[in-house]
């Protein structure tokens, strides 16, 4: 069952946006959530910025708007064909984000949202390692994803979402200890900050200098 409402929302561009703002919701709408990750960040026009999964644009959108010097990374051609159109002013690349063309140091910020939760427990780690490949020495990877909610009352309307949407890999993340994963790859990592009831994390890790 979540294979094919999951299926449906990547098929149908306005079901994800739609599902997204709703989920939005809980945090005070889409504007605050695709802030979430960038607060406490230093960005000027050339910060070489990363969206990792980059699905068709919804956080590209707003980081196009903090520098010329963003690049959509998916491994999904049809969510790529619609971030070009939504979102022109960002380069592309179709990849798998566990095993990136990129250069080594090559990124001043690597930005994931809602994507993590996608990944086997394995591919999580490579991606963590390419992450602190490809980031500058001092770099930012900061990142917004689920998390076991802390206030009860956000169990019930998770664990729907999940049923609906998700698959195993969402809630093995919630018993992932990501920043303790951060720093097993050499990041430096503060405490996540937690929103909507816990439901949500996000976390920023400093590649060392
Ligand atoms: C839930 S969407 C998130 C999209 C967007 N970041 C957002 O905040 O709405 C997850 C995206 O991750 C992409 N994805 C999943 N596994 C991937 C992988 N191994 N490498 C690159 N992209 C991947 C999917 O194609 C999808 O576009």
């Amino acid at each position: 069952m979540a294979t094919i409402f999951r299926d449906l929302s990547y098929r149908y561009q306005w079901l994800y946006d739609g599902i997204s703002r709703l989920a939005a919701l809980s945090v005070g709408g889409e504007g605050r959530f695709r802030q979430l990750a960038l607060q406490g960040l230093t960005l000027h026009s050339d910060t070489h910025i990363l969206d990792l999964c980059c699905g068709s644009g919804q956080a590209t959108e707003f980081l196009v708007k903090l520098s010329q010097n963003v690049t959509g990374l998916d491994a999904s051609p049809l969510s790529l064909r619609r971030a070009r159109n939504n979102v022109p002013n960002a380069t592309y690349v179709e990849a798998f984000a566990e095993n990136m063309p990129f250069a080594d140091n090559l990124f001043d910020i690597v930005h994931t949202s809602a994507a993590l939760h996608e990944m086997q427990p394995e591919q999580l780690r490579n991606i963590i390692q390419e992450v602190y490949r490809v980031l500058k020495p001092g770099g930012v990877f900061t990142l917004v994803d689920f998390h076991p909610p802390t206030n009860p009352i956000f169990w019930p309307g998770l664990s729907v979402f999940f049923w609906l949407f998700e698959t195993e890999t969402a809630w093995e993340l919630l018993k992932t200890d990501l920043p303790g994963l951060l720093r097993e790859n050499g990041f430096e990592v503060d405490t996540p900050s937690l929103y909507a009831g816990g439901s949500l994390q996000v976390i920023q890790g400093r590649k060392k200098r």
